[in-house]
Protein backbone atom coordinates (compact mmCIF):
# COMPACT_ATOMS: atom_id res chain seq x y z
CA UNK A 1 0.00 0.00 0.00
CA UNK A 2 1.78 3.30 -0.63
CA UNK A 3 0.88 6.50 1.20
CA UNK A 4 -0.59 8.92 -1.07
CA UNK A 5 0.16 12.62 -0.41
CA UNK A 6 -1.97 15.12 1.45
CA UNK A 7 -2.20 17.30 -1.58
CA UNK A 8 -1.07 18.24 -4.97
CA UNK A 9 1.02 20.72 -4.52
CA UNK A 10 3.95 21.28 -6.69
CA UNK A 11 7.70 21.75 -4.81
CA UNK A 12 7.86 25.03 -4.99
CA UNK A 13 4.79 25.79 -3.07
CA UNK A 14 5.60 22.90 -0.42
CA UNK A 15 9.01 24.68 0.35
CA UNK A 16 6.84 27.78 1.02
CA UNK A 17 4.74 26.00 3.03
CA UNK A 18 7.20 23.90 5.14
CA UNK A 19 11.07 24.98 5.25
CA UNK A 20 12.40 27.38 6.83
CA UNK A 21 15.77 28.66 4.78
CA UNK A 22 19.06 29.47 6.51
CA UNK A 23 20.27 32.83 5.84
CA UNK A 24 17.08 33.85 3.50
CA UNK A 25 14.88 36.97 3.57
CA UNK A 26 12.09 35.13 4.65
CA UNK A 27 9.03 37.75 3.46
CA UNK A 28 10.82 37.79 0.23
CA UNK A 29 10.93 33.64 0.30
CA UNK A 30 7.45 33.65 0.92
CA UNK A 31 5.95 35.48 -1.84
CA UNK A 32 8.90 34.47 -4.50
CA UNK A 33 9.90 30.69 -3.75
CA UNK A 34 13.03 28.89 -4.22
CA UNK A 35 15.44 27.86 -6.52
CA UNK A 36 15.62 24.42 -6.47
CA UNK A 37 18.80 22.75 -7.95
CA UNK A 38 18.14 19.31 -9.46
CA UNK A 39 22.14 18.47 -10.50
CA UNK A 40 25.67 19.16 -10.81
CA UNK A 41 28.75 18.69 -13.13
CA UNK A 42 32.18 19.57 -12.99
CA UNK A 43 31.78 23.56 -12.40
CA UNK A 44 28.19 23.79 -12.94
CA UNK A 45 24.87 23.57 -11.44
CA UNK A 46 21.59 22.67 -12.68
CA UNK A 47 18.16 23.67 -11.59
CA UNK A 48 14.67 21.73 -11.82
CA UNK A 49 14.05 24.54 -14.51
CA UNK A 50 16.91 23.40 -16.67
CA UNK A 51 19.11 26.40 -16.67
CA UNK A 52 22.81 26.05 -15.50
CA UNK A 53 24.79 27.77 -13.97
CA UNK A 54 28.92 28.01 -13.37
CA UNK A 55 28.74 27.94 -9.46
CA UNK A 56 31.84 30.84 -8.82
CA UNK A 57 31.22 29.94 -5.05
CA UNK A 58 31.46 26.41 -4.85
CA UNK A 59 28.17 26.15 -3.45
CA UNK A 60 29.07 27.77 0.21
CA UNK A 61 32.79 27.98 -0.53
CA UNK A 62 33.26 24.54 -0.54
CA UNK A 63 33.42 22.23 -3.15
CA UNK A 64 37.08 22.10 -3.71
CA UNK A 65 37.32 18.88 -6.22
CA UNK A 66 34.23 19.89 -8.51
CA UNK A 67 30.86 18.00 -8.41
CA UNK A 68 30.09 14.66 -9.80
CA UNK A 69 33.12 12.72 -8.58
CA UNK A 70 31.88 9.05 -8.76
CA UNK A 71 35.13 8.11 -6.70
CA UNK A 72 33.60 9.81 -3.62
CA UNK A 73 30.51 9.11 -4.47
CA UNK A 74 31.75 5.42 -4.20
CA UNK A 75 33.98 5.64 -1.38
CA UNK A 76 31.00 6.86 0.66
CA UNK A 77 28.42 3.86 -1.04
CA UNK A 78 31.17 1.05 -0.22
CA UNK A 79 31.79 2.38 4.02
CA UNK A 80 27.62 3.03 4.81
CA UNK A 81 27.32 -0.87 3.54
CA UNK A 82 30.90 -2.24 5.33
CA UNK A 83 29.78 0.41 8.63
CA UNK A 84 27.36 3.09 8.36
CA UNK A 85 27.84 4.64 11.50
CA UNK A 86 29.64 4.30 14.39
CA UNK A 87 30.73 6.32 17.93
CA UNK A 88 33.88 7.29 18.81
CA UNK A 89 33.10 8.47 22.33
CA UNK A 90 34.65 5.97 25.30
CA UNK A 91 37.70 4.90 23.11
CA UNK A 92 35.01 3.67 20.15
CA UNK A 93 37.27 3.94 16.79
CA UNK A 94 36.49 3.21 13.45
CA UNK A 95 39.15 2.89 10.67
CA UNK A 96 38.26 6.05 8.31
CA UNK A 97 38.51 8.04 11.01
CA UNK A 98 41.65 7.00 12.46
CA UNK A 99 43.52 7.06 8.96
CA UNK A 100 42.09 10.87 8.15
CA UNK A 101 43.19 12.55 11.25
CA UNK A 102 46.34 10.65 11.02
CA UNK A 103 46.75 12.15 7.38
CA UNK A 104 45.45 15.46 8.48
CA UNK A 105 47.89 15.93 10.51
CA UNK A 106 50.32 15.06 8.01
CA UNK A 107 49.30 18.36 6.01
CA UNK A 108 48.87 20.54 9.01
CA UNK A 109 51.77 22.95 10.57
CA UNK A 110 54.26 20.33 12.78
CA UNK A 111 52.90 21.71 16.08
CA UNK A 112 49.55 20.25 15.37
CA UNK A 113 49.25 16.87 17.53
CA UNK A 114 45.52 15.48 17.11
CA UNK A 115 42.20 16.07 15.28
CA UNK A 116 38.60 16.77 16.98
CA UNK A 117 35.79 16.02 14.72
CA UNK A 118 32.57 17.65 14.39
CA UNK A 119 30.00 18.45 11.47
CA UNK A 120 29.84 22.06 10.86
CA UNK A 121 32.78 24.47 10.77
CA UNK A 122 30.04 26.44 13.33
CA UNK A 123 30.67 23.38 15.98
CA UNK A 124 34.07 23.35 15.36
CA UNK A 125 34.43 26.99 16.50
CA UNK A 126 32.29 26.25 19.07
CA UNK A 127 34.16 23.46 20.25
CA UNK A 128 37.41 25.33 20.34
CA UNK A 129 35.74 28.11 22.62
CA UNK A 130 35.30 25.25 24.85
CA UNK A 131 38.74 23.93 24.29
CA UNK A 132 40.04 27.13 25.40
CA UNK A 133 38.13 27.10 28.14
CA UNK A 134 38.74 23.91 29.86
CA UNK A 135 42.89 24.23 28.80
CA UNK A 136 42.89 27.39 30.35
CA UNK A 137 40.87 25.76 33.76
CA UNK A 138 43.30 22.79 33.60
CA UNK A 139 45.72 25.43 33.79
CA UNK A 140 44.48 26.96 36.93
CA UNK A 141 44.01 30.58 34.88
CA UNK A 142 40.35 30.27 35.61
CA UNK A 143 39.94 34.01 34.67
CA UNK A 144 41.87 33.67 30.96
CA UNK A 145 38.31 33.32 29.17
CA UNK A 146 37.67 36.20 26.58
CA UNK A 147 37.98 35.65 23.29
CA UNK A 148 38.75 38.55 20.55
CA UNK A 149 37.51 37.70 17.06
CA UNK A 150 37.44 40.48 14.35
CA UNK A 151 34.81 43.32 13.10
CA UNK A 152 33.72 41.14 10.38
CA UNK A 153 35.33 37.99 10.97
CA UNK A 154 33.11 34.93 10.12
CA UNK A 155 33.16 31.94 12.11
CA UNK A 156 29.67 30.74 12.30
CA UNK A 157 26.01 30.56 13.88
CA UNK A 158 26.29 28.75 16.87
CA UNK A 159 26.32 30.74 19.93
CA UNK A 160 29.53 30.81 20.65
CA UNK A 161 30.58 31.36 16.83
CA UNK A 162 28.14 33.68 16.05
CA UNK A 163 29.30 35.69 19.30
CA UNK A 164 32.88 35.30 17.58
CA UNK A 165 31.29 36.42 13.90
CA UNK A 166 31.86 39.68 14.23
CA UNK A 167 28.68 40.96 11.56
CA UNK A 168 26.58 43.18 13.22
CA UNK A 169 22.92 41.08 11.62
CA UNK A 170 24.38 37.94 12.78
CA UNK A 171 23.95 39.16 16.44
CA UNK A 172 21.04 41.44 15.85
CA UNK A 173 17.53 40.12 17.71
CA UNK A 174 19.45 36.95 18.63
CA UNK A 175 21.07 38.20 22.09
CA UNK A 176 24.38 38.03 21.09
CA UNK A 177 27.33 38.30 21.18
CA UNK A 178 28.14 36.49 24.55
CA UNK A 179 30.11 39.04 27.11
CA UNK A 180 33.23 36.96 26.19
CA UNK A 181 33.66 37.55 22.91
CA UNK A 182 35.21 40.75 21.69
CA UNK A 183 36.29 42.42 18.64
CA UNK A 184 39.04 43.89 16.93
CA UNK A 185 39.70 45.95 13.81
CA UNK A 186 39.37 44.30 10.44
CA UNK A 187 42.43 44.54 9.13
CA UNK A 188 40.78 46.08 5.71
CA UNK A 189 43.57 48.15 4.11
CA UNK A 190 41.74 49.79 1.17
CA UNK A 191 39.01 50.80 3.52
CA UNK A 192 40.61 51.59 7.04
CA UNK A 193 44.38 52.80 6.24
CA UNK A 194 44.94 56.43 6.49
CA UNK A 195 46.11 57.59 3.40
CA UNK A 196 49.84 57.35 2.59
CA UNK A 197 50.29 54.54 5.27
CA UNK A 198 51.80 51.42 4.05
CA UNK A 199 50.51 48.27 4.18
CA UNK A 200 53.19 47.33 7.11
CA UNK A 201 52.46 50.26 8.99
CA UNK A 202 48.83 49.42 8.71
CA UNK A 203 49.38 45.99 9.94
CA UNK A 204 51.23 47.24 12.64
CA UNK A 205 48.53 49.72 13.53
CA UNK A 206 46.26 46.83 13.63
CA UNK A 207 48.36 44.87 16.19
CA UNK A 208 49.04 48.32 18.49
CA UNK A 209 44.90 48.09 18.61
CA UNK A 210 44.69 44.52 19.19
CA UNK A 211 47.13 44.95 21.98
CA UNK A 212 45.16 48.24 23.20
CA UNK A 213 41.77 46.13 23.92
CA UNK A 214 44.22 43.16 25.35
CA UNK A 215 45.61 45.72 28.34
CA UNK A 216 42.71 47.38 28.58
CA UNK A 217 40.62 44.04 29.49
CA UNK A 218 43.47 42.85 30.98
CA UNK A 219 45.64 40.26 29.90
CA UNK A 220 44.88 37.78 32.31
CA UNK A 221 41.23 37.74 31.49
CA UNK A 222 42.20 36.92 27.33
CA UNK A 223 42.34 33.34 26.43
CA UNK A 224 42.83 33.23 22.26
CA UNK A 225 42.30 35.17 19.62
CA UNK A 226 40.76 33.79 16.49
CA UNK A 227 40.77 34.96 12.77
CA UNK A 228 40.38 33.44 9.32
CA UNK A 229 43.80 33.62 7.39
CA UNK A 230 42.02 35.47 4.60
CA UNK A 231 38.05 36.85 5.62
CA UNK A 232 35.97 35.50 3.66
CA UNK A 233 32.10 36.23 4.18
CA UNK A 234 32.78 39.80 5.84
CA UNK A 235 34.49 40.83 2.71
CA UNK A 236 36.96 38.52 1.15
CA UNK A 237 40.24 40.50 2.68
CA UNK A 238 43.66 38.87 2.12
CA UNK A 239 46.04 39.88 5.22
CA UNK A 240 47.88 43.22 4.40
CA UNK A 241 51.62 42.34 4.60
CA UNK A 242 53.01 41.27 8.06
CA UNK A 243 49.72 41.23 9.87
CA UNK A 244 50.10 37.70 11.25
CA UNK A 245 53.29 38.37 12.10
CA UNK A 246 52.63 41.52 14.41
CA UNK A 247 49.37 40.02 15.58
CA UNK A 248 51.58 37.11 16.66
CA UNK A 249 53.82 39.18 18.27
CA UNK A 250 51.39 40.54 20.63
CA UNK A 251 49.79 37.17 21.63
CA UNK A 252 52.93 35.60 22.28
CA UNK A 253 53.49 38.50 24.84
CA UNK A 254 50.53 37.89 26.55
CA UNK A 255 50.05 34.33 26.45
CA UNK A 256 47.36 34.10 24.10
CA UNK A 257 46.21 31.61 21.63
CA UNK A 258 45.68 31.81 18.29
CA UNK A 259 43.18 29.84 16.47
CA UNK A 260 43.11 30.22 12.78
CA UNK A 261 39.68 29.41 11.15
CA UNK A 262 40.79 27.60 8.13
CA UNK A 263 36.62 26.25 7.04
CA UNK A 264 37.57 28.43 3.78
CA UNK A 265 40.84 28.55 3.17
CA UNK A 266 41.86 25.03 3.95
CA UNK A 267 42.28 22.42 1.91
CA UNK A 268 43.83 24.30 -1.32
CA UNK A 269 41.76 27.64 -1.71
CA UNK A 270 44.68 30.19 -1.42
CA UNK A 271 47.25 27.70 -3.07
CA UNK A 272 48.64 25.82 -0.70
CA UNK A 273 47.10 23.58 1.72
CA UNK A 274 46.41 25.77 4.28
CA UNK A 275 46.77 29.20 3.87
CA UNK A 276 48.64 29.65 7.68
CA UNK A 277 51.53 27.93 5.55
CA UNK A 278 50.50 31.04 2.69
CA UNK A 279 50.79 33.59 5.53
CA UNK A 280 52.98 32.16 7.89
CA UNK A 281 51.06 31.99 10.70
CA UNK A 282 51.35 29.45 13.61
CA UNK A 283 48.11 28.37 15.21
CA UNK A 284 47.66 26.52 18.26
CA UNK A 285 44.10 25.72 16.96
CA UNK A 286 42.77 25.07 13.41
CA UNK A 287 39.27 24.90 12.30
CA UNK A 288 38.65 22.79 9.18
CA UNK A 289 35.38 22.39 7.46
CA UNK A 290 34.13 22.57 4.36
CA UNK A 291 37.16 21.69 1.80
CA UNK A 292 37.95 18.28 3.98
CA UNK A 293 35.13 16.89 2.43
CA UNK A 294 34.19 18.88 -0.69
CA UNK A 295 31.05 19.18 1.34
CA UNK A 296 29.94 15.53 -0.38
CA UNK A 297 29.30 15.06 3.27
CA UNK A 298 29.26 17.42 6.47
CA UNK A 299 32.41 17.15 8.49
CA UNK A 300 34.11 19.51 10.35
CA UNK A 301 37.31 19.80 12.75
CA UNK A 302 39.26 20.92 15.69
CA UNK A 303 42.97 20.62 15.37
CA UNK A 304 44.78 21.19 18.14
CA UNK A 305 48.92 21.63 18.85
CA UNK A 306 51.10 19.36 21.19
CA UNK A 307 50.98 22.04 24.15
CA UNK A 308 47.68 22.19 24.55
CA UNK A 309 47.21 18.29 23.64
CA UNK A 310 49.69 17.81 27.12
CA UNK A 311 47.45 20.30 29.55
CA UNK A 312 44.56 17.86 28.16
CA UNK A 313 45.87 14.59 28.24
CA UNK A 314 47.43 15.27 31.83
CA UNK A 315 43.87 16.47 32.70
CA UNK A 316 43.11 16.47 36.99
CA UNK A 317 41.82 14.19 38.59
CA UNK A 318 38.74 17.06 39.61
CA UNK A 319 38.14 16.94 36.10
CA UNK A 320 37.94 13.36 34.80
CA UNK A 321 37.39 11.94 31.38
CA UNK A 322 37.14 14.78 28.43
CA UNK A 323 33.31 15.40 28.62
CA UNK A 324 32.62 16.96 24.64
CA UNK A 325 31.95 15.37 21.68
CA UNK A 326 28.83 14.75 19.11
CA UNK A 327 26.92 11.85 18.42
CA UNK A 328 28.44 11.80 14.99
CA UNK A 329 31.83 12.60 15.73
CA UNK A 330 33.98 11.24 13.60
CA UNK A 331 31.58 9.68 11.44
CA UNK A 332 33.02 7.18 9.41
CA UNK A 333 30.81 7.73 6.29
CA UNK A 334 32.29 11.10 6.32
CA UNK A 335 35.63 10.37 7.24
CA UNK A 336 35.86 7.94 3.62
CA UNK A 337 34.73 10.36 2.02
CA UNK A 338 37.03 13.30 3.04
CA UNK A 339 40.37 10.47 2.37
CA UNK A 340 38.29 9.85 -0.98
CA UNK A 341 38.03 13.89 -1.70
CA UNK A 342 41.90 13.96 -0.23
CA UNK A 343 43.10 11.39 -2.68
CA UNK A 344 41.97 13.43 -5.58
CA UNK A 345 43.43 16.64 -4.24
CA UNK A 346 46.70 15.06 -4.22
CA UNK A 347 46.58 12.94 -7.33
CA UNK A 348 45.23 16.13 -9.27
CA UNK A 349 47.63 18.23 -7.18
CA UNK A 350 44.55 21.17 -6.56
CA UNK A 351 46.21 23.13 -4.46
CA UNK A 352 48.88 23.56 -7.22
CA UNK A 353 45.63 24.51 -9.87
CA UNK A 354 44.53 27.08 -7.61
CA UNK A 355 47.87 28.82 -7.45
CA UNK A 356 47.98 28.44 -11.14
CA UNK A 357 44.25 29.19 -12.08
CA UNK A 358 44.21 31.81 -9.15
CA UNK A 359 46.95 33.62 -10.30
CA UNK A 360 44.77 33.62 -14.20
CA UNK A 361 41.91 34.42 -12.52
CA UNK A 362 42.70 37.48 -10.50
CA UNK A 363 44.69 39.11 -13.24
CA UNK A 364 41.51 38.62 -15.37
CA UNK A 365 38.84 40.17 -13.01
CA UNK A 366 41.37 43.09 -12.37
CA UNK A 367 42.30 43.16 -16.27
CA UNK A 368 38.57 43.22 -16.77
CA UNK A 369 36.63 45.16 -14.02
CA UNK A 370 39.43 47.39 -12.00
CA UNK A 371 38.62 50.34 -14.59
CA UNK A 372 35.11 49.99 -13.75
CA UNK A 373 33.74 52.99 -12.29
CA UNK A 374 31.73 51.32 -9.95
CA UNK A 375 34.40 49.09 -9.04
CA UNK A 376 36.49 50.56 -6.31
CA UNK A 377 38.96 47.55 -5.10
CA UNK A 378 39.29 43.84 -6.63
CA UNK A 379 40.95 41.26 -4.21
CA UNK A 380 41.76 38.24 -2.99
CA UNK A 381 44.38 35.23 -3.20
CA UNK A 382 44.40 32.66 -5.36
CA UNK A 383 40.80 30.91 -5.94
CA UNK A 384 39.13 33.47 -3.04
CA UNK A 385 38.79 36.77 -4.85
CA UNK A 386 36.28 39.80 -3.80
CA UNK A 387 34.98 42.92 -6.01
CA UNK A 388 33.92 46.15 -4.34
CA UNK A 389 31.84 48.60 -5.33
CA UNK A 390 31.60 52.27 -4.67
CA UNK A 391 29.86 55.26 -5.60
CA UNK A 392 33.41 57.41 -6.45
CA UNK A 393 36.91 55.28 -7.26
CA UNK A 394 38.80 58.48 -6.53
CA UNK A 395 37.75 58.96 -2.95
CA UNK A 396 36.36 55.72 -1.99
CA UNK A 397 33.00 56.72 -1.56
CA UNK A 398 30.82 54.16 -0.38
CA UNK A 399 27.45 53.07 -2.75
CA UNK A 400 24.46 53.67 -0.55
CA UNK A 401 23.62 50.55 0.86
CA UNK A 402 19.88 51.23 0.27
CA UNK A 403 20.50 51.09 -3.27
CA UNK A 404 21.00 47.66 -2.83
CA UNK A 405 23.58 46.99 -5.76
CA UNK A 406 25.51 43.97 -4.43
CA UNK A 407 22.10 42.10 -4.31
CA UNK A 408 20.82 43.50 -7.37
CA UNK A 409 24.47 42.19 -8.98
CA UNK A 410 23.94 39.18 -7.59
CA UNK A 411 20.63 38.27 -8.89
CA UNK A 412 21.60 39.52 -12.44
CA UNK A 413 24.46 37.25 -12.01
CA UNK A 414 22.00 34.22 -11.79
CA UNK A 415 19.95 35.52 -14.41
CA UNK A 416 23.29 35.74 -16.75
CA UNK A 417 24.21 32.05 -15.54
CA UNK A 418 26.83 32.82 -13.12
CA UNK A 419 26.47 32.33 -9.28
CA UNK A 420 28.43 34.51 -7.48
CA UNK A 421 27.67 36.09 -3.66
CA UNK A 422 26.70 39.32 -2.34
CA UNK A 423 28.45 39.59 0.72
CA UNK A 424 26.46 40.44 4.16
CA UNK A 425 25.89 44.33 4.77
CA UNK A 426 28.44 45.10 1.84
CA UNK A 427 29.20 46.28 -1.15
CA UNK A 428 30.74 43.40 -2.18
CA UNK A 429 30.66 40.31 -4.08
CA UNK A 430 32.87 37.27 -3.67
CA UNK A 431 34.19 34.47 -6.01
CA UNK A 432 35.57 31.21 -4.52
CA UNK A 433 35.64 28.40 -7.47
CA UNK A 434 35.94 24.70 -7.03
CA UNK A 435 39.47 24.14 -7.46
CA UNK A 436 39.32 22.03 -10.61
CA UNK A 437 37.92 25.44 -12.78
CA UNK A 438 40.07 25.83 -15.87
CA UNK A 439 41.27 28.82 -17.86
CA UNK A 440 37.65 28.70 -20.35
CA UNK A 441 35.75 28.18 -17.38
CA UNK A 442 37.36 31.39 -15.64
CA UNK A 443 36.80 33.29 -18.95
CA UNK A 444 33.36 32.40 -18.97
CA UNK A 445 32.75 33.41 -15.01
CA UNK A 446 34.42 37.24 -15.71
CA UNK A 447 32.00 37.74 -19.18
CA UNK A 448 29.34 36.76 -17.36
CA UNK A 449 29.75 38.74 -14.09
CA UNK A 450 30.47 41.71 -16.69
CA UNK A 451 27.48 41.33 -18.40
CA UNK A 452 25.49 41.56 -15.21
CA UNK A 453 27.66 44.52 -13.63
CA UNK A 454 26.75 46.15 -17.03
CA UNK A 455 23.12 45.39 -16.53
CA UNK A 456 23.08 47.51 -12.83
CA UNK A 457 25.51 50.26 -14.20
CA UNK A 458 22.72 51.42 -16.65
CA UNK A 459 19.89 51.12 -13.88
CA UNK A 460 21.55 52.91 -11.40
CA UNK A 461 22.48 55.46 -14.07
CA UNK A 462 18.64 55.30 -15.50
CA UNK A 463 17.04 55.97 -12.13
CA UNK A 464 19.01 58.89 -11.35
CA UNK A 465 21.08 57.24 -8.26
CA UNK A 466 24.45 57.27 -9.43
CA UNK A 467 26.58 58.85 -11.86
CA UNK A 468 30.21 58.41 -12.82
CA UNK A 469 32.20 60.96 -11.09
C1 LIG B 1 35.57 30.91 8.22
C2 LIG B 1 34.32 30.19 8.56
N1 LIG B 1 34.21 29.62 9.77
C3 LIG B 1 33.11 28.95 10.12
C4 LIG B 1 32.05 28.82 9.26
C5 LIG B 1 30.82 28.09 9.68
O1 LIG B 1 30.74 26.88 9.05
P1 LIG B 1 29.32 26.10 8.96
O2 LIG B 1 28.45 26.93 8.09
O3 LIG B 1 29.72 24.78 8.36
O4 LIG B 1 28.81 25.96 10.32
C6 LIG B 1 32.14 29.37 7.98
C7 LIG B 1 31.03 29.23 7.03
O5 LIG B 1 30.98 29.86 6.00
C8 LIG B 1 33.30 30.08 7.63
O6 LIG B 1 33.40 30.67 6.44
Amino acid sequence: MSVQPAHNLSLEEMDKQSFLHPYTALQDHAENGPTIVASAQGVNITDTKGKEYIDSMAGLWCVNIGWGRDEVVEAITEQASKLAYYHSFASMANEASIRLADRILRLAPDNMSKVFFGNSGSDANDTNVKLVWYYNNLRGKPDKKKIIGRERGYHGVTVAAASMTGIPMVHKAFDIPLPQMLHTVMPHYYTNAEPGMSELEFSKWCAAKLEEMIIAEGPDTIAAFIAEPVMGAGGVVPPPEGYFQEIQAVLSKYDVLMIADEVITGFGRTGNWFASETYGIKPDIMTIAKGLTSGYIPMSGSIISEDIWQVLVNGTPEVGAFAHGYTYSAHPVAAAAAMANLDIMEREDLPANAARMGTYFQNKLKQELAGHPLVGDVRGVALLAGVELVADKANKTPLDMNLKAAPTLGKYCVEEGLISRALMQMNALSFSPPLVINEGEVDEVVARFQRALNRLTDDLVKSGSWKEK
